[in-house]
């Protein structure tokens, strides 16, 4: 192999593109299964666009709105749980959230390694419409989705000699049969 050193960066190259992929797919099936439907169930009441009052000005349906934070300053600080103020209340060290009950050892350790590997919140076509990172609906990526765009009048193709639209030997060997009568039932 005369070429050695430029396969081997090629190999290098491609193993770490593929890894950094395979990271980040990780990274999404972890928030998808463990961290999107935890918050969902036990903080979107009361801190999410659907909550009747936004508690403490704090939205936690998405990066964005973590970001920024409630009254009390930004709720996460990505790679750094123990500054997070959502590790802190989860963990009921100075709020306690939720209110209702503490959450589980494992659901607090998966909301800790969720932010340790930087609070990855990864995009979600879902079918109320594409959404960015931070939870908002993306206007200009679902309009251009066909479903958005007016309806127009098409005109079909012209039909003509139907066999023709074969190609080939298809059309010397089939014929089209005569129109049936209009009182014939074919079976
Ligand atoms: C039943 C309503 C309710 C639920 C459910 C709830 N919270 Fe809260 N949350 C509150 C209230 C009320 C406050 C304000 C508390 C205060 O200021 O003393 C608050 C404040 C907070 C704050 C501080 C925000 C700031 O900047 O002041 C954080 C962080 C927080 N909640 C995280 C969570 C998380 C994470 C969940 C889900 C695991 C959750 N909360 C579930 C009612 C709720």
């Amino acid at each position: 192999m005369r070429n050695f050193p430029a396969t081997l960066a090629i190999i290098l190259l491609t193993g770490s593109v593929l890894l950094g992929v395979r990271r980040t797919t990780d990274q999404t099936e972890f928030f998808e299964s463990k961290v999107r439907p935890l918050l969902a169930r036990n903080c979107y009441q009361c801190h999410s666009e659907q909550a009747k009052i936004v508690y403490s000005n704090l939205r936690v349906d998405g990066r964005g709105a973590l970001l920024d934070g409630g009254t009390r300053g930004p709720a996460i600080v990505p790679g750094d749980p123990n500054s997070s103020q959502l590790i802190q209340a989860v963990r009921y060290e100075n709020l306690e959230m939720p209110p209702t009950g503490r959450l589980s050892e494992n659901q607090i350790e998966a909301l800790v390694e969720w932010v340790e590997m930087g609070a990855p919140w990864p995009d979600l076509e879902v079918a109320g419409g594409v959404r960015t990172s931070d939870g908002q609906s993306n206007m200009a990526a679902n309009q251009s989705h066909w479903a958005w765009k007016p309806v127009e009048k098409a005109s079909p193709p012209p039909v003509g000699d139907t066999m023709k639209r074969f190609p080939g030997d298809f059309s010397q060997s089939l014929r089209p049969r005569k129109p049936a009568a209009s009182t014939a039932i074919e079976i």
